[in-house]
């Protein structure tokens, strides 16, 4: 599976994916410092309005995040990392956090503007 990476500027707050990790001592750096790699599920904050659920209707991955989306709080993105493949919807304030993917393995990612990413595991209908 192809892990997601992503990489936060602590001082500017941009927000980086990376293909290939640097893994020279530079480090990729924003602001004049190593950017932050992000880890899903790592912030203090409530697991269910975060982690992505799905169901599996018809075929396809009916995906929600349970989570405000207010001017200042919100579900940014949800994203849906497959073997070789990778989608991503986006989102403003007052949307609904809904996605709609085909259904195989892979990994759903949210990431909440205040709270960071978060990740759930899809398992393949065979396992
Ligand atoms: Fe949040």
């Amino acid at each position: 599976m192809q892990e997601l990476i992503l990489k936060k500027c602590s001082s500017c707050g941009a927000l980086v994916k990376v293909i290939n990790d640097c893994h020279c001592p530079c480090q990729i750096r924003c602001c004049d410092k190593e950017m932050i790699t992000l880890k899903a599920n790592s912030v203090d904050a409530s697991m269910e309005k975060h982690v992505p659920t799905f169901a599996v209707v018809n075929n396809s991955l009916k995906v929600n995040v349970n989570h405000v989306m207010d001017e200042d709080h919100f579900i940014e993105w949800i994203m849906f990392v497959t073997e070789d493949k990778e989608e991503t919807v986006y989102f403003k304030p007052g949307d609904i956090a809904e996605a709609i993917f085909p259904y195989k393995e892979g990994i759903l990612y949210s990431y909440c503007n205040k709270h960071g990413l978060w990740s759930q595991e899809v398992y393949s209908k065979d396992e």
